[in-house]
């Protein structure tokens, strides 16, 4: 189980070397079934993968990789409540926060069933959130809030801030969700001069409380709150906080009736399911809230049923696999054709690269194989004007998810037309790409002559069998969301699986923070440690004023 090259990764890479030759488009023709038959609909979403350089054999390979990984008894296990994160020693059950009331599955955590905890909370949630949307939790001045500020980082921002941004049209009318995450000043005290102290709600989120951006901003904030008028009393109707470290959220200040809470079995960038979507359910609602965990639930009973083959998250874990690990590929396009998804590229890049960045392997063993590629993107069509040239024409194949939702709301069709017809011509132009023969025969039409037709050609061919994904909401809604987020979380998951790495710590970010600490320290003190290597030291230097 250690070595990926198990007997069906020897037979993937002997297969890849078939395809060496293989058209995407030539496929296409043989095979009329091709689009259906690599096309999977689940939760609402629908996940055509034809435009792939895979042929059948190819799937069913992947598949046979994926049972010999483990991904169902490891996705069982981890449904089972058994402690998979092992270098936290913590169970994985973000599922449970989307499991509704009376659902068969029941999630427990050594023997207990966490559902009175989850429901507990929802209900904590939602008898706060109606009071703050209906005016009857008001400010210190009697006023109602209109303003809700997020402050926290990575899960605790990155998430809510996605998801309110995809339901902008769903948002009460008198209220606007800030977020503040960077410890640069300047973006809390651009967000600080959009409000007034006497309506503005501070969620402070942070699942450990301890970190550093939170914590700071969230101090500047109470300053800069109880230098315009509001006591220490008007605290409590100012600031709440979303936490598993109930002590640390006491100490900072915050009324124990202002707090909500979650579990060590929530990850970080897992928690938006939790009272970590607290800033959401101000936003949208708390109906609007258990319709994103509606559409995740469903997303979460698709993948723990469905067959690895005609499983959706599994089918897109496994396509990354192949491009990753049999094709080279390093990095990984996300194109939201939506542009209230246009967070979503920066929440996958927390999910992906936080998740699957690793190159040890659960047993502490060196990774033999590439682990995450990386992961970018920009709503379309934005990028179309600007890196696409590479998808279509750079030297290197870069796999590509393209998201749209088929009703594009009530204003705008002819917009929402164009945007799709954009979304489809891409996917199309990456995977038939443009011979020199139509490039000759079009410039020839044009009346060019042939040396110039000679020079010109090269630089208008376009390879083309380049390969993406095309995933369909039916809208962007809180269900199709909630499924969305939810089928890349599973995806992350099969990945981290055949893989072997753990997918649900985060170690990495651990040596960061401490340096910084560090010379924090020393810019306040003036004082450098030669510890440092010459480059730190001499920046540091410019920086003490
Ligand atoms: O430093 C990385 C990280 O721990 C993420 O995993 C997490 O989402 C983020 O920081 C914020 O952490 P917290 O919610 O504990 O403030």
């Amino acid at each position: 189980m250690n070595s990926p090259l198990s007997p069906a990764w020897v037979a993937l890479a002997e297969h890849q070397k078939q395809l060496a030759t293989f058209r995407m488009s030539d496929a296409f023709v043989e095979d009329a079934e091709r689009a259906s038959r690599f096309t999977l609909d689940a939760a609402g979403l629908v996940l055509d993968y034809s435009k792939h350089l895979i042929r059948p054999q190819t799937m069913s390979l992947l598949t046979t990789l994926a049972a010999e990984r483990g991904v169902t008894t490891k996705r069982d296990a981890m449904m089972a409540g058994e402690r998979i994160n092992t270098t936290e020693n913590r169970a994985v059950l973000h599922m449970a926060l989307r499991n509704p009331i009376g659902a068969a599955r029941t999630y427990a955590v050594d023997g207990v069933n966490v559902a009175p905890l989850v429901q507990h909370e929802l209900a904590h949630m939602r008898e706060f959130t109606e009071r703050v949307r209906n005016g009857e939790w008001r400010g210190y001045t009697g006023r109602e809030i209109t303003d809700v500020v997020n402050i926290g980082i990575g899960g605790s921002d990155l998430g809510p801030q996605m998801v309110c941004e995809a339901m902008r049209r769903l948002v009460l009318p008198r209220m606007t969700a800030h977020f503040v995450s960077n410890v640069d000043g300047a973006h809390l005290e651009s967000v600080l001069a959009r409000v007034n102290p006497e309506t503005t709600l501070f969620t402070i989120s942070s699942k450990t409380f301890t970190t550093q951006e939170t914590i700071m901003n969230a101090k500047s904030a109470r300053a800069w709150f109880l230098a315009r008028g509001g006591t220490e009393a008007d605290v409590a109707k100012h600031f709440v906080a979303v936490s598993t470290n109930t002590k640390a959220v006491r100490e900072f200040g915050i009324a124990a009736d202002n707090v909500f809470g979650f579990w060590d079995w929530v990850g970080g960038r897992y928690s938006l399911w939790s009272a970590v979507g607290l800033t959401i359910a101000l936003a949208i609602g708390m109906d609007g809230f258990d319709e994103l965990l509606a559409g995740a639930h469903a997303m979460d009973e698709h993948f723990a049923t469905a067959p690895l083959e005609f499983n959706m998250p599994v089918v897109l874990g496994m396509l990354g696999v192949w491009y990753n690990n049999f094709w080279g590929t390093t990095s990984h396009c996300i194109k939201p054709y939506a542009q209230d998804l246009h967070r979503l590229p920066a929440y996958l890049q927390q999910l992906e690269m936080e998740s699957n960045g690793k190159s040890v392997d659960l047993q502490g063993n060196a990774l033999t194989v590439p682990s995450c590629p990386v992961i970018w993107g920009e709503p379309g069509t934005n990028g179309q004007h600007a890196f696409f040239q590479l998808l279509h024409q750079g030297t290197s194949m870069i796999p590509v998810d393209f998201i749209a939702a088929l009703d594009g709301g009530p204003t705008m069709q002819d917009h929402h037309r164009v945007l799709l017809a954009n979304c489809f011509a891409q996917s199309e132009a990456l995977m038939v790409g443009k011979s020199a023969a139509v490039v000759r025969a079009e410039l020839a039409a044009s009346g060019m002559s042939p040396e110039a037709i000679d020079a010109l050609t090269p630089h208008k061919v376009f390879h083309g069998n380049r390969p993406s994904s095309t995933i369909l909401l039916p809208e962007v809604s809180p269900r199709a969301l909630g499924a969305l987020i939810a089928l890349y979380e599973h995806k992350v998951f099969t990945q981290g699986v055949i893989w072997n790495v753990n997918s649900f710590d985060q170690w990495g970010v651990e040596l960061g923070k401490q340096l910084a600490k560090k010379i924090d320290g020393e810019l306040q003190s003036g004082n450098i440690s030669s510890t440092h290597d010459g480059s730190t030291q001499a920046l540091m230097r410019r920086a003490i004023r």
